[in-house]
């Protein structure tokens, strides 16, 4: 059985949670792949709202497993918290829920690092989430890491004391200022450990590896979006893992050659939190609807997202390095009721029209180039089959289908699993 890869083609929050809880019925393991508590993955079923930051987005359903993969970095307080809330639901986590031994754990030093890391760059700094992604990275890299499967060791803690003592070194060589409590912070830390412990850490590359022998299908969920991607993003304003298709291969252990669908997540506009270059961020009346209307708040962190028309530049870039074979278009809804809708389809790179992304897209170098089309009206909230969908919007799909040379096969109409068109 082949296994499916589902991740997000812009700056991330494309709706990516939503898709996989619609999608996990249809699988038996879903794995998430890279990142760590900076996703905020939002699902809402029965009139409540999830919001998950580690968990694959399956865990709702009864049968399937939930895998926590190599590639993900876990912060044991965040993760504690997260287990906390699916215990208010009843969910039995136990039985389905697994985390990979070689995942590396994000200790309390290296959010304060992040933290440090950021003061220091003033006005360039990245606009991280600040769980201490980029630093705990940085000692997978750097082969410092502490690992799951290290805390079935003994000496795990001495080895946690030595690079506890060297980053409280490099958070004073920042001089930043940072005011905190590390005895607090890592009785806290010891604490969620413990609860961590309760559940069951595998070899996962092996288990995927079974899985596939046994004809189990498997669903990989990425975070972040591509262009936030540590090599293909919009770097230095990215996260510090592959969140391209690629990632799955090493953030599972899945030989590229297992992989079938890839299935990407687009908004039907586009939205960034955090700093960086965003070639069609609006500044006026129609980005404040796109964030209004579309509730545009992080997840994870509560800060306001920026807003922008769709830009098929970059969009085409995510396809093909991805290696895209479905799209997923997401709030098309919130689009209702524009009079037009615009799409960016080249850039104006220093007065010449082109249709790639560059290697700098810092605004003074680049204008966006966009098509107009004709908006609907309609409330597309209650629609449940692609045949009540208006025909600007089916205009809309059709030219971005043939833009993208890639079929839209979701269209999503609200927030909740059952806002989901199937075309
Ligand atoms: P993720 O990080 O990709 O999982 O996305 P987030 O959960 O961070 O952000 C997506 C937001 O949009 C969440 O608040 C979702 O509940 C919401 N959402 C998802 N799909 C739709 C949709 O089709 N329409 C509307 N209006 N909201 C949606
Ligand atoms: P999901 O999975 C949107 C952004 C941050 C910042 C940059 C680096 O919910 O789509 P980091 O904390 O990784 O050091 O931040 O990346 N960022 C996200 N933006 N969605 C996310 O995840 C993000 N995770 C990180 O805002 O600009
Ligand atoms: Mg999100």
């Amino acid at each position: 059985m082949a296994v499916n890869l589902l991740l997000g083609l812009q700056w991330g929050d494309e709706g990516k949670g939503k898709i996989v809880d619609v999608l996990t019925q249809n699988y038996d393991i879903i794995a998430r792949f890279q990142g760590g508590p900076n996703a905020g993955h939002t699902l809402e079923f029965d009139g409540i709202k999830h919001v998950l930051h580690t968990i694959p987005s399956g865990i709702f359903h009864e049968k399937a497993i939930n895998l926590v993969g190599n590639g993900v970095v876990i912060d044991p307080v965040i993760f504690k918290k997260e287990l906390d809330n699916l215990e208010k639901y009843n969910i039995d986590y136990k039985s389905k829920l697994l985390i990979s031994r070689k995942a590396h754990l994000i200790l309390p030093t290296h959010r304060i690092l992040d933290a440090a890391s950021e003061a220091s760059k003033g006005k360039a700094k990245i606009g991280s989430t600040l769980k201490g992604i980029g630093p705990t990275y940085m000692d997978k890299t750097g082969r410092n890491g502490i690992r799951i499967g290290d805390l079935e060791l003994s000496d795990w803690k001495d080895r946690y004391r030595s690079l506890a003592d060297k980053h409280e070194a490099m958070i004073d060589f920042y001089n930043a200022k940072i005011e905190y409590n590390l005895k607090e912070l890592e009785e806290e830390f010891f604490e969620a450990i413990e609860t961590l412990k309760t559940l069951t850490f595998i070899d996962s590359e092996e288990y995927l590896f079974q899985a596939q022998k046994e004809g189990k299908s498997i669903l990989a969920e990425g975070a972040q979006g591509s262009l936030l991607d540590i090599d293909f993003g919009t770097y230095p304003f990215v996260t510090s893992s592959n969140t391209t298709a690629a990632g799955a291969c090493t953030g599972l252990g899945i030989a590229p050659n297992k992989i079938k669908e890839v299935f990407g997540i687009f908004k039907a506009y586009t939205t960034r939190v955090g700093s960086g270059p965003f070639p069609t961020e609006l500044f006026d009346n129609d980005g404040e609807t796109m964030a209004r209307v579309g509730h545009e708040f992080g997840a994870t962190t509560g800060r306001p997202r920026r807003c922008g028309w769709l830009d098929l530049v970059a969009l085409k870039y995510a396809i093909q390095v991805n290696g895209v074979t479905q799209l997923m278009m997401m709030k098309g809804d919130v689009l209702s009721g524009f009079e037009t809708i615009k799409i960016c389809t080249a850039y104006n790179y220093n007065g010449e029209t082109i249709t790639h992304l560059p290697y700098n897209i810092e605004p003074q170098n680049l204008e966006p180039i966009y098509t107009e089309m004709k908006g609907w009206k309609e409330d597309l909230t209650q629609m449940t089959e692609a045949s009540q969908l208006p025909k600007e919007m089916n205009d809309y799909i059709a030219f971005l289908e043939k833009e993208l040379e890639t079929p839209i096969t979701i269209v999503s109409v609200g927030p909740d699993r059952k806002q989901t068109i199937k075309k």
